[in-house]
């Protein structure tokens, strides 16, 4: 299907103004001129495709979204490389993830090719606001809501919209790749077996903040989430995916279902691999990730996500006990994939795996 984008241009700011606000941003505060927006409706499927000026939305306040929370969204970036050009990374990986996640949530899915080309409209008008400093980005957000203006919980709404804004980022975590202190949530759980977990949906990230803001009472950066079922097995930690380091050997939490199948988690798999380790999905328990922490054997951990991409975690607290892993300083595996992946990224390294869009 092919979808033709209009064009309503923005009054764009001005250059001192956009300057400034992408001098140091706050993660996800400041916007671009434009925006995308797509409609679906179930007799004419998506239609309506449109670059337009950011701004707010006017939606009937019974529009299903604010009442059954029906919506799905996305995490990506756009890098400006050394030689002035303008990338994203496995947008298609995005795409796919998406429609998974419209399917979980009975959501129409939206082409890959318009996705894409969504993405690329929205960076194409606001390229002047693609940061160059490095470690910089382009922070792009599509997301999909439901638009139906009903409160009669009849099934699926009629009507969506889909959207893409776009912000420009500095790294998410403010201390930059300095070790992590997580907090084990022994008192919630994120995700249950057959529930919305792998699904990237608002509602998962609602239920997160009061254990969010318990890791903070605790003094911790992050929550790490625990199996719903045994509270044993590791999940995840807040919005991102974790790598246990055993030396030469790399492992994380399968896709059971109950967690997201993070772009830069497949990545990570993928790039360990072809830098000689074993990278591998398994299952990790509370009493291994201690136990092996305490012996040595675990020689370091670290998260990886589109925000926060990868960064050590050094501490581990939790009621039962404190670990700390290698030491607490940043490991050589870590800093490698680190380097190698914002390499790819950035263009200073090669791209051997065509992620670079
Ligand atoms: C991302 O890493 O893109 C995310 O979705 C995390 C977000 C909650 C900031």
């Amino acid at each position: 299907m092919t979808i033709t984008f209009t064009t309503e241009t923005a009054v764009r700011r001005p250059a001192a103004e956009r300057a400034a606000l992408m001098e140091s941003p706050a993660f996800g505060e400041a916007f671009t001129d434009h925006m995308i927006s797509i409609d679906w409706e179930r007799d004419q499927g998506w239609h309506n495709a449109r670059l337009h000026p950011y701004g707010p939305l006017v939606l009937d306040p019974s529009a299903q979204v604010f009442h059954y929370g029906q919506e799905v969204f996305e995490g990506m970036k756009a890098y400006r490389r050394q030689d002035g050009t303008v990338v994203t990374f496995r947008p298609d990986a995005n795409a796919v993830r998406l429609n998974r996640s419209c399917a979980r949530m009975a959501m129409p899915p939206l082409p890959e090719e318009t996705f894409v080309e969504a993405l690329e409209t929205l960076v194409g008008a606001d390229r002047d606001w693609v940061p160059d400093r490095p470690g910089h980005s382009l922070y792009l957000r599509p997301f999909m809501i439901a638009t139906q203006p009903t409160i009669g919980f009849y099934g699926p709404s009629s009507a969506y919209r889909f959207m893409v804004i776009a912000s420009p980022a500095a790294s998410y975590f403010t201390a930059g790749a300095k070790p992590l202190t997580v907090w084990l949530s022994q008192d919630y759980t994120r995700a249950a077996p057959g529930g919305t977990g792998e699904a990237k949906c608002g509602g998962n990230y609602a239920g997160t903040l009061v254990a969010q803001a318990q890791a903070k009472e605790m003094g911790c950066d992050q929550v790490v989430w625990l199996d719903s079922a045994e509270r044993r097995w590791v999940d995840e930690m807040g919005t991102s995916n974790l790598f246990f380091v055993y030396g030469d050997r790399l492992v994380t939490p399968e896709l059971s279902g109950t967690l997201l199948a993070g772009v830069t988690r497949d990545s990570v798999l993928t790039l360990a691999a072809e830098l000689g380790h074993r990278a591998e999905e398994g299952r990790i328990s509370v009493e291994q990730w201690q136990a092996d922490a305490e012996s040595g054997e675990l020689t370091e951990v670290f998260s990886c996500g589109t925000s926060s991409m990868i960064t050590p975690v050094g501490f581990v607290r939790s009621a039962d006990g404190d670990w700390t892993i290698g030491g607490g300083v940043p490991g050589p595996v870590t800093e490698r994939l680190r380097a190698e992946l914002t390499g790819i990224q950035d263009g200073s390294r090669p791209d051997p795996f065509g992620w670079v869009h």
